[in-house]
């Protein structure tokens, strides 16, 4: 798993090692302790799965798509995948092996990849990179590095297993959340934080780390669950948002493009999308449990089922200036 963080190798005399070592010696250790990790150790040691390699992949599919020589043998892959359930975001068809995941996140790339701008020979981070869907998306379109955190370690594993079949070197992983960011000064052209700000509890100081590590002229796309009302407010959650217990505050959208302007940010655009709907997020066989329609009130779905208003999806691009 360790390999993942290769990419970051030529770049070390940038990169604030004291910070960031520390941190992932830590994360390993957890991933060690993980009952993913026990259940996986012997299956990854497989010789058949060792040298599993993809031959072709095709990035621009809604499905990442990668093929196998026809001798290869694909029957572990299956049991890792397996073994890796839930699939957050995908999909993935890997050889024979369909990974149906609760996103259809497709859908959102579609949405975000006309409003990214250039990413040929930029280093790219995707903050809350999950498994690194968006990761290999944007590797078509030649970044210099693409560099995922994510402090999940079943997220980890997954993107380990992807790339191990797809060996790309300009993707990496780093196992750790967006306060490590701190550890990377000045270092992105463009990262993109989705999904993420709304289980910070402090999005003020994560917007701060966000534009600590953006180099000057460069650009964040910070995409969130929003709530659909005009005016720059944040909800406070008493309790759980959509039975999440790790949400903290929803922003409206204009409250996006607010924190991203508090921490220093200039030239912002706002993208409103729209409810999120159950056509993208949705209990599947690899990931079987509960999913957005158990989220929201049966009987009025734009509400959630603790009455607050339904999801919806809203993205800000900003600069850093020169
Ligand atoms: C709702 S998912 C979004 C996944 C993907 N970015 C997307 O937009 O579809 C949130 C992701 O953020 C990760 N995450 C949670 N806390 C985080 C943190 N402090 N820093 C970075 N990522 C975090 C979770 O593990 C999860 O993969």
């Amino acid at each position: 798993m360790l390999r993942t963080l290769g990419p970051l190798k030529r770049f070390r005399d940038e990169i604030d090692l004291g910070l960031l070592a520390p941190e992932v010696r830590r994360a390993w250790k957890q991933a060690r302790a993980s009952n993913h990790w026990s259940s996986l150790r012997n299956l990854l040691q497989e010789p058949n799965f060792k040298k599993l390699r993809a031959d072709s992949i095709q990035l621009n599919n809604d499905a990442i798509t990668l093929a196998f020589p026809s001798s290869a043998d694909t029957t572990h892959l299956r049991s890792i995948c397996k073994a890796l359930i839930p699939w957050r975001i995908g999909p993935y068809q890997l050889g024979g092996v369909a990974i149906d995941a609760e996103w259809r996140s497709h859908i959102k790339w579609e949405r975000i990849a006309p409003i990214l701008g250039p990413v040929e020979n930029q280093r790219v981070g995707d903050i809350g990179a999950s498994n690194g869907y968006f990761l290999f998306k944007l590797s078509q379109n030649n970044p210099e590095v693409a560099l995922g955190f994510d402090p999940i370690d079943r997220c980890w594993l997954q993107f380990s297993v992807l790339q191990h079949l797809i060996r790309d070197p300009r993707v990496g992983f780093v196992p750790t959340g967006i306060m490590t960011l701190e550890a990377f000064p000045e270092f992105f052209d463009l990262l993109l934080c989705m999904g993420v700000i709304y289980h910070q509890r402090d999005p003020f100081l994560a917007c701060k780390r966000l534009f600590h590590s953006i180099r000057r002229g460069g650009r964040v796309v910070l995409e969130s669950l929003t709530i659909p009302e005009s005016g720059s407010k944040l909800l406070i959650l008493k309790e759980r948002y959509a039975k999440m217990r790790n949400a903290w505050a929803i922003p409206t959208a204009e409250a996006l493009e607010s924190l991203l302007l508090r921490a220093g940010f200039v030239a912002t655009e706002i993208h409103r999308f729209g409810p999120i709907t159950t056509t993208e997020q949705r209990r599947t066989e690899w990931a079987p449990y509960e999913s957005l329609a158990d989220f929201l009130d049966p009987l009025d779905p734009s509400r959630t089922i603790e009455g607050y208003p339904a999801p919806h999806s809203a993205a800000v691009v900003a600069h850093k200036p020169m």
